[in-house]
């Protein structure tokens, strides 16, 4: 008689910025698949919902700046899960305006959530990722591949995560496990909608509109939807996307494919 296996025959994933936008659209998209999502937000209430709504999901609460209260509730998820098959690093802030106006505070404010945040969410998953041979999914930006105007502190923590990526991918290539950015352009979610209401001069509207002008498609441009990017980073976490490693995968209708 075969040996049974004690490991849980159910693939887990984890989420940071599970609770809202591409986060969440991610987690229903993998509970959907099948999966158990672990889910970890700074805002516990929020997370609890979202975990509520789905079968075999759990939140787990922590602030990803908090390295100790990160990595504790990693294992209290992977403990759950009973094995962890794809990470999710979507916890993230914006930051807009010019270099004059970057104080000390917002620098580490960004590059804490956004760098740090996403570096200390791989150091804590990568065991529990060996064992399954899993992937590493990081999310990056348009604004990690090409400048953004007014936005370089932004910029320089996406551009950074670009490269922690494809770094992890080599790094962990012998071992099996997969490590990809994923760099969507403007996609319509909380963030988005807070950016419009915080930059524009009191004319969120006009704010979008702006944007929407920088895409290709000219008068059928349209916003990214969350579910558009989740569906990628569902085909990231699969068998048939076991040849991609080391990619910065752009998903923004063309907005960083060059000018026009
Ligand atoms: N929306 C866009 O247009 C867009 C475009 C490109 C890249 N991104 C990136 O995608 C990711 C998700 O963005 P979104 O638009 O879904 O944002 P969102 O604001 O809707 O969701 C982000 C989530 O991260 C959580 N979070 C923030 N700081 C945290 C912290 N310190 N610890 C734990 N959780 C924290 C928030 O509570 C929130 O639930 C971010 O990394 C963002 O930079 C977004």
């Amino acid at each position: 008689m075969a040996e049974q296996s004690l490991v849980d025959p159910q693939p887990a994933v984890l989420i940071t910025g599970g609770a809202s936008g591409i986060g969440r659209a991610s987690a229903e998209r993998y509970a959907h698949g099948g999966w158990k999502v672990a889910i970890i937000d700074r805002d516990g209430m929020a997370a609890r919902a979202v975990a509520e709504s789905l079968d075999d999901a759990a939140a787990f609460p922590a602030d990803v700046t908090d390295v100790a209260a990160l990595t504790e509730s990693i294992v209290l998820a992977c403990a759950w899960a009973g094995r962890l098959d794809a990470v999710i690093a979507a916890a993230g802030v914006w930051s807009e305006g010019p270099i004059e106006m970057v104080t000390e505070a917002e620098y580490q404010r960004v590059m804490d959530v956004n760098v740090k945040g996403v570096l200390f969410t791989a150091r804590a998953c990568i065991p529990a990722l060996r064992s399954t041979k899993g992937t590493l999914l990081l999310m990056s930006s348009d604004a990690g591949l090409q400048a953004n105007r007014g936005a370089a502190l932004y910029c320089a923590s996406k551009g950074a995560v670009v490269l922690l990526a494809k770094t992890l991918a080599l790094d962990l290539a012998s071992d099996g496990v997969r490590v990809n950015a994923v760099c969507p352009g403007d996609v319509m979610t909380p963030m988005l909608r807070s950016q419009a209401e915080e930059h524009g001069a009191g004319d969120p509207a006009g704010y979008l509109t702006r944007i929407l002008a920088n895409f290709p498609q000219g008068d059928t441009a349209r916003f990214i939807e969350a579910s558009e990017v989740a569906e990628l980073l569902w085909f990231l976490g699969q068998p048939g996307a076991r040849a991609i490693t080391g990619a910065a995968l752009s998903i923004d209708q063309g907005l960083s494919a060059g000018t026009f």
